[in-house]
């Protein structure tokens, strides 16, 4: 395995994606554990390198962190990167410089010399014959002296020393960021450097991650009871899928329906979890109590919060059933946060001062319930769920479902939420996501529904006429949303055939009564966003 320290880039996590797309287990870790922790982190001897990634701090001030002093003293190939380069340099007896300039963005570097991390690796040839890397740079201090033992390995004209290595002690650093997709060499030079180099065996696969997930869960919560909320959702089902591998019975789920999920959606997640896995799940309708508690209320943000509020009540009250007689109670409470979720609240971003949603999440739900937190998925990214998902024996459908938001139909109803606009609702987005299941692109050969990130129905609570036959009908609107997007943070609005959207208009308003009128939305985030409210 590979240890990543972290100096609290915002791209720390692109390493560790970088790492296991090399199918090389690794794991990050805070950059200020102890030279004891290192050691015993490398005693079994699974260890095989370790990469110290970039911070915004600088070197050049005492109080930055600096790496364990044990990470050089192991004789493992060590990686620094950006920050990492600085720590290394500086810790190993050279010099580091407060730049006049930031140099940020795209740079060509040089690189030098044969080293076993750059050689033959370039993008491109200069007329003299030296090899080229386009490279994504992003720092303020740079290294102006090299340490003992160190030769030059790159360059660029703003950055004399952009990487240096010491290929008998195998430590090894670059100024520029090989985790970013826009240094097109990065995966190709981490490859070498976990592969090569640290000598790692590509070997990591879903199915060992079960095995140790599930030893690990045991040994966990032992003969405890684990109380996890299941929305049907990508995430929670496959927590819910592994926990229930590793426990059992000592796995009770609460599935809080809302009344403002999709079609049938309910009836597929007891299917699934209690029909086919036989776990153990309370279904708890609460639809009349979200529907009432609505009434009335149209701005987005209240609808949010009552329906987050109501949620917690709902999951409290549940959980408080189980520790009735005999019953020892549910000492865990499990989610399913995953990787990203981990990185979101604990980095900078969460100190973005603008809140544009306030995301419906049950956070203070363990301090509440007094429950330790158990969270079997926090070191996975979402396609390395979605992996263990269908490793789980959970159905591709359901693993590969487009994201949902927690309040459900309450954010895509806009105004004031009613169960009639919710039925109609249901109805008309079925019949969205159906044809885009059917309908394929030609040249990629995918469904429209793979092809499009997130695609929905909004209800539109004005009426339009029409007319049908001979009569003429005032009824209801509806939009059809469908973005392309990565991150979700911007998103294009997918280009759909107009074949896909004229059969699906035409079916929503001859198939659902009280729907007369489809519109498609040609809003890309930002300045809209995915969801209408
Ligand atoms: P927006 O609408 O902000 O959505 O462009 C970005 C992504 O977040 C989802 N979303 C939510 N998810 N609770 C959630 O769990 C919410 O309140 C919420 N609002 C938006 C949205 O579906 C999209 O995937």
């Amino acid at each position: 395995k590979i240890l990543i320290l972290d100096f609290g880039s915002q791209v720390t996590q692109l390493i560790a994606r970088r790492v296991r797309e090399a199918h090389v287990f690794c794991e990050v870790h805070p950059c200020d554990v102890s030279d004891e922790w290192v050691r015993a982190y490398a005693a079994d001897g699974n260890l095989k390198g370790i990469i110290l990634s970039g911070s915004h701090a600088s070197v050049t001030e005492e109080t930055t962190d600096r790496a364990p002093q044990a990470v050089f003293d192991l004789g493992l190939p060590v990686l620094g990167i950006c920050y990492g380069m600085q720590t290394m340099a500086q810790q190993l007896g050279g010099k580091v410089e407060t730049g006049h300039t930031r140099e940020f963005g795209f740079a060509a570097v040089r690189a030098r010399g044969h080293t076993a991390l750059l050689k033959d690796i370039a993008d491109f040839t200069t007329p003299e014959g030296e090899g080229m890397l386009n490279v994504w740079m992003s720092h303020g201090d740079k290294v102006t002296e090299l340490p003992p033992g160190f030769k030059l390995m790159a360059s660029t004209d703003g950055c004399p020393i952009a990487g240096m290595a010491d290929e008998a002690r195998k430590f090894y650093a670059v100024q520029f960021h090989p985790e970013v997709t826009h240094t097109v060499q990065g995966q190709a030079l981490l490859n070498r450097f976990v592969l090569g180099i640290c000598a790692t065996k590509p070997d990591w696969v879903m199915g060992d991650y079960i095995s140790e997930a599930v030893a690990h869960i045991r040994e966990q919560v032992g003969d405890e009871e684990v109380i996890l909320g299941l929305s049907g959702g990508v995430d929670s089902s496959v927590a819910a899928a592994l926990i229930h591998r590793a426990i059992g019975d000592q796995l009770t789920c609460v599935f809080v329906d809302h009344g403002l999920l999709r079609l049938n959606e309910g009836d597929m997640v007891m299917d699934m979890f209690v029909g086919k896995l036989h776990a153990k799940v309370i279904r708890a309708d609460a639809s009349d109590l979200f529907l009432g508690k609505l009434a009335g209320v149209s701005d987005p943000e209240a609808k949010r919060k009552i329906i987050g509020g109501e949620f917690v009540t709902v999951f409290k009250q549940e959980a408080a059933k189980l520790k009735g007689e005999g019953a020892k109670g549910a000492k865990w409470l499990a989610q399913g946060t995953i990787y990203p979720d981990v990185i979101e609240s604990g980095g900078a971003k969460s100190k973005k001062a603008v809140t544009i949603k306030s995301h419906h999440n049950v956070g203070g739900l363990p301090a509440e319930l007094g429950l330790k937190l158990l969270e079997p998925l926090r070191e996975l990214f979402k396609d390395e769920v979605r992996e263990l998902g269908v490793a789980l024996g959970l159905p591709y459908n359901m693993v590969y479902r487009h994201p949902f938001p927690g309040p459900g139909l309450g954010v895509r109803i806009l105004g004031e939420v009613k169960k009639e606009y919710a039925d109609l609702l249901r109805r008309a987005d079925a019949i969205f996501i159906e044809e885009l299941h059917n309908f394929k692109d030609e040249a990629t050969g995918k469904t429209w529904y793979q092809l499009t990130s997130q695609a929905f129905t909004v209800f539109l609570p004005v009426k339009s006429v029409g007319v049908m036959g001979d009569g003429r009908t005032y009824d209801y609107v509806v939009a059809l949303r469908a973005v392309q997007t990565s991150d979700f943070m911007t998103a294009d609005w997918a280009e759909l055939p107009y074949a896909l959207l004229k059969k699906v208009s035409g079916r929503i308003i001859n198939e659902v009564r009280g729907i007369n009128r489809v519109t498609y939305d040609v809003s890309s985030k930002p300045p809209a966003t995915i969801e209408w409210e």
